[in-house]
């Protein structure tokens, strides 16, 4: 009999949020259906454009096995969390409670409804002060805030699930995420923005007085701390591949996803001016909590076994895209409310 075939779908945990958009817009560029699953807390509805958005939060057991068993998705790709390092440290529990306990809750429903291929949003802040530089995947783990605690321990979680029920995942190490679909489509909107570029962006903008550089003391070669930025497309494809992966790979394994080169906060300052021909105020403030002095991705695994290959290498074009986009954003009203105090 003749028919169309249904799309393969995929449940998206944080789908409204600033990566999982982009890693819903990447699953239907690649003939999946994105279902995000999002409790809107820092998500937002107008960035779910790729498929449906099932408003409901990860500690809700009940509400998660019910879209599960609607929509049956072949995999979970799980964002949903909090992620300020710096924010982790001043109130732990919400990260414990959000990052760790609430991972549980979705692992157990995967169990009761049968799924068992995950890929898992890490992070470089597994690793704390690194050994070596750049940074394989290897590395112990001495996370030094709350929130690389959390994402540690759902992946030694991961670990112990794949043996003890066969669950398969890839846990993505992202590094610095930044930048924005380069047509315009969607991008980084954080309410309560805490993050370097846009931050930055919004002073190049003229909707900020100032940009705040958390420490000028640290052993690098300007002072300030040098982190590796990612282009959040290049995340976005590596999702793509680890579903792929996990179609032919039996065992549960990390990627760090970085663009091996690293930025200071000075250097990401001086670029922004460079794209936006704006002038950028500046303040020293003392260091933040939790905020490792550098961070570089070897990220030669996920390119040898994923076949990544990331296509927004340089700093320059990673912010052009930012800045595209945040143009385009900040006419919005909703974004100028949220600014006001
Ligand atoms: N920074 C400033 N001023 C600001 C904001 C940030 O100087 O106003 C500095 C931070 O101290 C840090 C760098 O800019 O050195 C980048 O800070 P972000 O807040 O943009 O990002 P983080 O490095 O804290 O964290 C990000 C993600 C995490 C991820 C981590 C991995 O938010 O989820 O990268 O490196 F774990």
């Amino acid at each position: 009999m003749l028919g169309l075939e249904q799309p393969r779908s995929v449940l998206v945990t944080g789908g409204a949020g600033y990566i999982g958009a982009h890693v819903c817009r990447a699953l239907d560029a690649s003939g999946y259906l994105p279902v995000a699953y999002d409790n809107l807390s820092h998500g937002h509805a107008w960035a779910v454009r790729w498929g449906p958005l099932e408003i409901g939060d990860l500690m809700d057991g009940a509400r998660l096995e019910a879209v599960m068993r609607l929509y049956r998705p072949q995999a979970v790709i799980h964002l949903a969390g909090l992620i300020a390092a710096g924010d982790s440290v001043v109130d732990p529990t919400r990260y414990y409670h959000n990052n760790l306990a609430a991972t549980l809750t979705l692992l157990d429903t995967m169990r009761t409804c049968g799924i068992h291929h995950l890929v898992f949003s890490s992070s470089a802040g597994v690793y704390g002060e690194p050994d070596q530089i750049p940074i394989p995947e290897h590395h112990p783990h001495r996370p030094v805030n709350p929130y690389g605690a959390t994402k540690a321990m759902v992946e030694r979680i991961l670990v112990d699930f794949s043996t003890a029920y066969g669950f398969k995942s890839v846990a993505l190490r992202y590094f610095n995420a930044v930048g924005a679909a380069p047509n315009g489509d969607i991008g980084e909107a954080h309410p309560n923005e805490t993050h370097l570029v846009p931050l930055v962006l919004d002073v190049a903008a003229g909707l900020r007085p100032f940009a705040e550089i958390f420490g000028g003391d640290f052993p690098t070669t300007d002072g300030t701390c040098i982190r590796d930025y990612v282009h959040v497309c290049d995340l976005a494809d590596a999702h793509i591949l680890a579903l792929s992966h996990l179609d032919r790979d039996v065992r549960t394994r990390a990627f760090n996803l970085g663009s091996e080169t690293g930025a200071s906060v000075r250097q990401v300052i001086d670029m922004a001016i460079k794209v936006t021909g704006r002038p950028i105020a500046i303040r020293m403030r003392p260091r933040r909590p939790g905020d490792p002095a550098m961070l570089v991705a070897d990220a030669s695994l996920a390119k040898e076994v994923l076949g990544w290959c990331p296509g927004f290498a340089t700093l320059e074009q990673q912010i052009a895209t930012a800045w595209d986009w945040h143009e385009r954003y900040r006419t919005i009203d909703v974004r100028r409310a949220a600014l006001s105090p």
